[in-house]
């Protein structure tokens, strides 16, 4: 089975993916991971994440192995790397770079050690649409930009990291324009996709009302199967 998860950023798909991946065991890939170590490496080597030829080449470069570790880098998480890893995600060819590992993770899922799972998670903005279009369950959770500003907030205050919150509410919706209108893969829900509005649901209720919706699909598969037989 594969789940997509996509949606606006801060809007509870990271925390949900989780849930998910401890209820059923699945195999779990970040792939707004893979877009922020790209804009990480492109800032550190002194370019502008908008250069398409250095962008391109530095995702071209990253290994299978290196992909799939990538979730676990600290130094990816920062607000600057999301604000790179936006601009990087506009170029189409290092879409193109970045496809066929989260496809094949997709159809082939492995935990970090390389053992094979039963299931995969996938969470990003064009999962449903763009790189699992075939998936069992797709989701798309939103938030108020103002609620998503809060939880981001709360997080880097977390972290030690002193923010105000007008410049994260300016940066959440800037990313919002950039990824909802760029021309290739722009964020929008699936046909078939569920969408959650979490601004003013608890992450259990979150929880709690997509394992519904996993249950219900589930069961309208099973009757057309029978339905087929
Ligand atoms: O999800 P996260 O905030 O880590 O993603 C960082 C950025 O990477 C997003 O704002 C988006 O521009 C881009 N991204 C994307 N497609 C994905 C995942 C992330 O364009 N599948």
């Amino acid at each position: 089975m594969i789940i997509a998860i996509d949606g606006t950023s801060a809007a509870g798909k990271g925390t949900l993916a989780k849930r998910l991946q401890d209820f059923f065991g699945f195999a779990y890939l970040d792939t707004g991971a893979l877009y922020r170590a790209v804009g990480k490496k492109v800032l550190d080597s002194q370019n502008n994440p908008e250069n398409a030829t250095i962008a391109t080449q530095i995702a071209q470069s990253l290994s299978p192995e290196t992909m799939l570790c990538l979730q676990n880098d600290p130094s990816i998480r920062t607000e600057v790397c999301g604000a790179a890893a936006s601009k990087v995600s506009a170029i189409p060819s290092v879409r193109q770079a970045l496809f066929d590992f989260q496809r094949n993770f997709a159809l082939n899922p492995v935990f970090e050690d390389g053992t094979p799972a039963k299931g995969a998670i996938l969470d990003g903005r064009d999962i449903g649409t763009v790189v699992c279009p075939d998936a069992e369950i797709k989701l798309f959770l939103i938030a108020s930009a103002e609620i998503r500003a809060k939880r981001r907030l709360k997080e880097l205050q977390e972290k030690g990291i002193y923010a105000i919150y007008e410049d994260v509410l300016a940066d959440v919706k800037k990313r919002d324009e950039r990824d909802s209108n760029r021309a290739v893969a722009p964020l929008k829900p699936a046909d078939d996709a569920f969408i959650l509005d979490t601004s003013d649901l608890t992450v259990d209720s979150v929880f709690e009302q997509v394992i519904d919706f996993i249950k219900s699909k589930q069961k309208t598969v099973g009757t057309n199967q029978q339905a087929n037989d």
